[in-house]
């Protein structure tokens, strides 16, 4: 799809395609720090060139028109009515719940500004594959009809906004992990992030002669049916009785390794022991895989990959049959120095570092071990990471 047959898209859709504008936002992929975000803790993601296209155009009707080339349904609101969710609108409470966010931010003089748009989206994401198709359509979403609004807003405010809208508007209690990925993407880099002060830094991506290979389980998932919100409690009831001890500890994500070796007796249960002790290390993890990237020692890279694997399948639990068996059987293939599952795991896909000269083997290998064993067909995707959130200025694109 290119920006000619969006726009060609959009006038099948509106009957017009005067001051239409394209708006890009990517999917992600973590590389590693998973389940620590919502813990205060480190991540490291990084944009993907899979993305979701919006053509948008303003309109004066204080009408808000969205339709998908991917899905049926549409869905149209005007900016007077309380905007509710809503079962039959399906994908498009997705927008629905970005401009009602971005409404509210604007407060009562800058909504004026949001006089009605029409927008046709169109995604090249696999849904539920935990590549963050949900975040990317919230970001392209409030990047297109801020812009049309000519509401000025910076990208990580409408990170906030995105997470707003799946937090309250959708109901999944997610991170600020995927939207920040999707929206501050840069080409070619990965960004470390702290979740809880969201200071970051973008880490260059040199991993010539390597591949990022993404394969999808084929199993599907949806975040707001998982157990995500009950691991979330979980570590909540960790960190109380962690601050029993250390009273000036915010969140898990400040409690190093030399602490959790003096408190960790205190939590009796084993299941919350579990899952704290995941995000303690995995948190260390992310810092240490981060050295090795910039030290270029992409074995031990791959190894800091493996070993959170390990811990989300062992410790945390959301792993799944899908998702182990991709990692044992990539595992096996030797040009892979590193795999793991990417996202909230429950399903969707792993993420490997592969010698560019042993893709195809791992392609052929895992694919066929993997169909034997789970009878599902696995999807690769060679991955190129790329810019976050932006306008699209080029008709060619
Ligand atoms: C999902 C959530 C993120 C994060 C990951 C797990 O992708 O949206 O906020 O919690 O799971 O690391």
């Amino acid at each position: 799809m290119n920006a000619i047959q969006l726009r060609q898209l959009f006038r099948d859709q509106f009957g017009y395609e005067e001051g239409v504008r394209i708006f890009f936002a990517p999917g992600r992929v973590n590389l590693i720090g998973e389940h620590t975000d919502y813990n205060g803790g480190y991540v490291f993601p990084a944009a993907l060139t899979y993305g979701t296209w919006a053509a948008a155009a303003p309109s004066t009707s204080r009408m808000y028109r969205f339709a998908s080339a991917n899905f049926p349904s549409t869905a149209t609101c005007t900016v007077t009515e309380e905007l509710l969710y809503r079962e039959e609108d399906d994908w498009a409470n997705y927008p629905k719940g970005v401009l009602k966010e971005l409404l509210q931010i604007a407060g009562l003089e800058g909504a004026e500004k949001f006089m009605g748009a029409d927008v046709l989206y169109y995604g090249n994401i696999p849904n539920g594959a935990g590549l963050s198709s949900s975040a990317s359509i919230e970001l392209v979403t409030g990047l297109a009809l801020s812009k049309l609004a000519d509401f000025d807003i910076p990208m990580m405010g409408l990170v906030e906004i995105g997470q707003k809208a799946e937090n309250r508007f959708v109901g999944v209690n997610c991170g600020i992990m995927d939207q920040f990925a999707v929206g501050m993407g840069r080409e070619n880099h990965a960004m470390v992030l702290k979740c809880d002060t969201l200071k970051f830094r973008y880490v260059p991506l040199e991993i010539d002669g390597y591949k990022l290979v993404i394969t999808n389980t084929n199993k599907r998932r949806g975040l707001a049916d998982s157990k995500y919100n009950e691991r979330r409690a979980q570590c909540e009831e960790g960190l109380s009785i962690i601050q029993q001890q250390l009273p000036l500890v915010r969140n898990l994500g400040d409690v190093s390794l030399a602490e959790w070796e003096k408190v960790h007796h205190y939590i009796e249960d084993d299941v919350i022991h579990r899952r704290v002790e995941h995000v303690i290390k995995e948190n260390e993890r992310v810092l240490a895989a981060t050295k090795c990237l910039q030290d270029n020692d992409l074995y031990e890279f791959g190894a800091r990959m493996k070993q959170s694997h390990i811990s989300l399948r062992d410790l945390y639990e959301v792993t799944g049959f899908e998702l182990d068996t991709l990692f044992e059987e990539a595992s096996k293939v030797e040009g892979c120095v590193g795999t793991r599952m990417t996202g909230a795991g429950f399903g969707g896909c792993s993420v490997s570092l592969v010698k560019e000269e042993a893709v195809d083997e791992f392609k052929e290998k895992v694919a066929k071990n993997y169909s034997e064993k789970t009878g599902l067909e696995p999807i690769f995707y060679v991955c190129e990471i790329g810019d976050g959130a932006k306008e699209i200025m080029y008709m060619g694109e």
